[in-house]
């Protein structure tokens, strides 16, 4: 989201509220909206805090072009890189941006508010802008300054506004929204002088499309404080998720509360323990909780999973628990304390941590309330819900539900977003978080967050006993609404699951990504065959909405759009309505409501009378009481690139395309009580129940007849040798050879289900640097998701483990003994493991120093997938494990080869000189080796790969 002086700047707010919190403080503090005197939990106390001076001074070099979410490229590299460069007041580097194509060294000093902002006022951005636009305006800039430390120790070190950051030779995670909750990565530091690495980026989406575009970001360095008391346990008191209490009960069960293990092991304990720490040397796991009201009332508290909750030294983990409490006196302002009693796995010690008191928000019944819920992986999160006016539900019919999705940097509980949809008279409004405020654009992680909030109001927390019969919900009948990124959202479910929408509200949305911050300037792009580019492109491209637009044949759809919105152009908006009315063969089947004179986000973009009437219109059960789906049109399409993220439409479903990650359609013609298929790269597909099919007793197939109703047929249809004709298959076999939609990737999908960090018990090399990949692996998965995993050694990986979870498994064959074990098995052998330590696709053998691979492959029973993380030395490892994609529009395909001519993805740069095959250093898209999707019996196929 862009802040401009048209709407209402959210992301600018949240910056400028980080900024005076941070300018209250006399020193850097930690990124706690509340401060640290507030962390009263007896844990962490303030005046035990030793806090380092950051660097007044940078050395910085910039600004240098920088796509959209690019990895891997670096103008420096083919120079030496930037570590290598010393600063100098006569060098100068090339760079498109600048008048006369270079640019030198500066000296940028730390604001006051400890936040570094530099911006480029001399630079003609305007000009550039005319023709290139936005995409002229993102860039990159250098960092380097030096900072001493006085005391050894451990130490909790935090960015935000940077994608990632480097204290000497390791690189951390940053902050990069600049969300609230706690980001921190934990590091030893030895006495002396450390230096610190940023590569800044302005990415339009984040900082605005302000001129001159300004970078800024934020850090902290503090001594963790590990002592007797807190058994080197941090607690982050505003991470936690707590209940509310409608009149005198809780809501909904579900809580969290996070800490940190900061009891990491320092280099000079490491050699004693070195055997030990194969044995969990420092973990800590949580085996039981108890919690106790202001008033002394024993609540009753489990922890409400079912394995171990175990965290790994460094590691952040928001412990899910479930209360339950009886009646709350509405005279008592209710707060709670909550013990976790620990266990430390290597000498056996037991121990309890007093957390709170934590209050409850009580709410009035027909206010919008909180329920909280166990997402997917075991994390607790909230969704907001406000009820109907009237009862909406007899014995027929049930209650529709108005999905809500909130903009990116907005938190779903602020009022002004729950304010923006009306109470309606027989829908529910649900308002879900998509796990954090800019979420994953609501697919993936976020996508799912909406399913398990939609089954958390099926239960109805909250509902008084008298109202639960008239209040239930059908969570497959909903009107998708949202605004800026949530309108997104809601044009993303319309395209994706129309079969499950009354209709759609989209509000200032864009259409994909790659629209909204152009990714053709990509520096990549300069060295990258077109073929290539086109199979990164197809990791992203099952998001283009207007490639999925035909999906949404049929549908009611209102967009509504300020004219002057220069944040979210009408542009998208107005070509989505075109393509919509396109396909419906209608000029006019959609409308855009377009406002004059209004931007982004104004009084009423959601919820005026002309949006209101809308919705009513289409949640009108006088007129049908059913709520029946919007009738489907002569002929409709249903297209996809994933049918992992492509539901049914007119109740058909894809299962297989011939060619996976390329346009697969279904073109669907209905002649009378007849539907005529006809596919295009579609090798399997199925029906599912849907009123519409109601009265057909023959359909065909790309010419082959089936003489019977839809709803009595088979499990699915195929067609496995394209030049056959289609088959009923009656049996789901084929789930047990094939991919289907739960394995068929691309690697982020291994995200989208529980999974844990495989990493080896005992590694023939790199211990500490696998530790630190599943640290880090863990604490972007809390920071872009507030979610739940766990670390577990390869031995304790059992069948039903491989089965349940995905995987992230951490080394080679020689490291690993999971994949030793796979590899044995012949369950990676679209990978072959080289004995010197490469690896082979086909025939391509991948074996130089720097070499890393990161892939995709499936469970021993093929249900779910491992993603696989090796390389042939240390960086090779690294630049493996910083592509796994924890943001939305990162390129990563199935598998991905990378070496020397690829930047360090976290950073950017390489600390090398790049490889002396590579010429131009490292090149982005254009440094990758190899890239592509398996096909549908997970082998190479040059149909979807690409080998260089
Ligand atoms: C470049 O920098 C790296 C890491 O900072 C260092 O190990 C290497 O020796 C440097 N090489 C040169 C040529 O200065
Ligand atoms: C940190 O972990 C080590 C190893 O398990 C343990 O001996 C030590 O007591 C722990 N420190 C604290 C403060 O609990
Ligand atoms: C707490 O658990 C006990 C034992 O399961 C049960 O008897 C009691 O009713 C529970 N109390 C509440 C408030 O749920
Ligand atoms: C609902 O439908 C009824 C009957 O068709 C109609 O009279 C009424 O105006 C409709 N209400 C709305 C809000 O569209
Ligand atoms: C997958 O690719 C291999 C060639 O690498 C080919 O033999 C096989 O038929 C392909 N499978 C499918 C289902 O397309």
């Amino acid at each position: 989201m862009k802040p401009t002086n048209g709407g209402l700047q959210w992301l600018g707010l949240l910056i400028l509220i980080a900024s005076i919190q941070a300018s209250q403080a006399s020193s850097l503090v930690l990124n706690d909206p509340a401060g640290l005197e507030e962390l009263n939990s007896g844990i962490l106390r303030k005046s035990t805090l030793h806090a380092v001076a950051f660097p007044d001074v940078w050395e910085s070099l910039g600004p240098f072009p920088h796509g959209s979410r690019e990895l891997g490229n670096d103008p420096l590299s083919a120079y030496g890189g930037f570590e290598n460069l010393s600063f100098s007041s006569t060098d100068r580097y090339p760079s498109e941006l600048a008048d006369g194509g270079f640019v030198r060294w500066r000296h940028v000093e730390t604001g006051p508010d400890q936040t570094v902002r530099l911006s480029y006022p001399q630079i003609r951005w305007e000009f550039n802008q005319r023709p290139f636009g936005w995409a002229a305006l993102q860039h990159a800039s250098y960092f380097r300054g030096k900072f001493n430390v006085h005391e050894e120790g451990i130490y909790l070190v935090e960015f935000s506004g940077v994608v990632s950051f480097k204290i000497d030779n390791r690189a951390f995670t940053g902050n990069v929204y600049g969300y609230t909750h706690a980001s921190h990565s934990i590091v030893y530091l030895s006495k002396g002088e450390h230096i610190l690495y940023v590569y800044a980026v302005i990415d339009v989406r984040i900082s605005g499309g302000t001129i001159p575009p300004e970078l800024r970001f934020r850090g902290s360095l503090k001594k963790a404080e590990i002592n007797q008391e807190n058994h080197g346990l941090i607690h982050f008191e505003n991470d936690a998720v707590i209940p509310e209490v409608m009149g005198t009960e809780l809501i909904s069960p579900f809580a969290s509360v996070a800490i940190m293990n900061a009891n990491i092991t320092t280099p000079a304990e490491r050699p004693l323990t070195r055997q030990q720490s194969r044995d969990m040397t420092g973990w800590v796991q949580v085996t039981s909780v108890h919690a106790t009201l202001s008033d002394g009332t024993e609540v009753n508290a489990t922890l409400p999973v079912h394995f171990s909750i175990k965290i790994a030294p460094g590691q952040i983990m928001a412990v899910p628990l479930n209360l339950s409490i009886g009646a709350i006196p509405p005279d008592l302002a209710p707060s709670m304390r909550i013990e976790l009693d620990c266990i430390r796995l290597d000498d056996n010690e037991r121990f309890s941590l007093l957390l709170g008191p934590f209050t409850f928000h009580r709410r009035q019944w027909s206010d919008v309330y909180k329920i909280t819920f166990l997402d997917y992986d075991f994390s607790v999160h909230y969704a907001m819900a406000r009820p109907p006016k009237k009862a909406c539900a007899d014995r027929q019919t049930k209650c529709p539900i108005v999905l809500a999705l909130h903009g990116a940097g907005v938190e779903a509980s602020s009022e002004f977003w729950t304010n923006a949809y009306r109470q309606q008279e027989n829908a529910w409004v649900l308002y879900p978080t998509g796990r954090t405020p800019w979420g994953f654009d609501w697919h993936g992680p976020s996508f799912r967050n909406i399913e398990y909030a939609l089954d958390a109001l099926h239960l109805l927390p909250g509902v008084p006993a008298e109202k639960q019969k008239s209040l239930a919900i059908n969570r497959n009948k909903l009107i998708y609404a949202g605004h800026s990124n949530g309108a997104q959202g809601a044009w993303w479910l319309a395209s994706h699951f129309p079969d499950k929408a009354l209709a759609a509200v989209p509000a200032s949305g864009y259409m994909k990504i790659q629209f909204y911050a152009p990714y053709f300037m990509r520096v990549g792009d300069s060295y990258a065959d077109p073929l290539l580019r086109g199979i990164l492109d197809a990791s992203i491209a099952e998001h283009d909405i207007d490639l999925y637009a035909a999906n949404m044949g049929g549908l009611p759809v209102l967009a509504r759009h300020g004219a002057l919105d220069d944040n979210v152009p009408p542009l998208h908006s107005r070509r989505l309505i075109r393509l919509g009315n396109e396909w419906n063969r209608n000029p006019i089947s959609w409308d855009l409501s377009e406002i004059p004179a209004q931007g982004h986000w104004f009084e009423g973009v959601a919820n005026d009378n002309t949006m209101q009437e809308f919705i009513d219109k289409h949640l009108n059960i006088t007129a049908d009481p059913e709520l029946s789906p919007p009738p489907l049109p002569e002929a409709f399409s249903l297209n996809t690139l994933n049918p992992a993220s492509t539901g049914s439409k007119g109740g058909i479903r894809i299962l297989q395309l011939e060619v996976p990650f390329r346009l697969g359609t279904i073109r669907v013609h209905r002649v009378q009580n007849q539907w005529h298929l006809n596919t295009s790269n579609i090798r399997r597909f199925g029906f599912v129940r849907d009123p519409r099919q109601e009265g057909i007793e023959s359909w065909s197939v790309d010419g082959t007849d089936f003489n019977k109703p839809p709803s009595v047929s088979g499990p699915s249809y195929a067609r496995l040798d394209p030049d056959s004709s289609w088959k009923e298959e009656n049996d789901l076999l084929w789930i047990s050879q094939e991919r289907h939609p739960s394995t068929y990737g691309p690697i982020s999908s291994a995200l989208n289900h529980p999974f844990i960090i495989v990493v080896p018990s005992n590694p023939a090399q790199n211990e500490d640097l696998y530790r630190e990949a599943a640290q880090h692996i863990a604490l972007s998965w809390y920071i872009y998701s507030r979610g739940v995993t766990q670390i577990v050694r390869d031995i304790d990986v059992l069948d039903g483990i491989a089965a349940r979870y995905n995987l992230i498994v951490l080394g080679g064959p020689a490291d690993n003994a999971y994949t030793r074990r796979r590899e044995n098995e012949g369950g990676a052998n679209m990978v072959k493991f080289r004995p010197a330590g490469g690896f082979q696709i086909d025939k391509r053998k991948y074996e130089s120093p720097g070499t890393g691979i990161i892939f995709l492959a499936p469970s021993p029973i093929r249900t779910r997938v491992a993603v696989f993380i090796a390389g042939t030395d240390k960086d090779g490892i690294l630049r493996a494990a910083w592509s796994l994609p924890f943001r939305t529009g990162l390129q990563i395909p199935d598998y991905l080869v990378v070496g020397d001519e690829y930047g360090d993805p976290h950073t950017g740069w390489t600390a090398r000189d790049g490889a002396p095959f590579g010429g131009a250093g490292t090149k982005g898209a254009g440094g990758v080796l190899a890239a592509g999707y398996w096909n549908n019996t997970w082998d190479w196929d040059p149909r979807c790969g690409y080998l260089k």
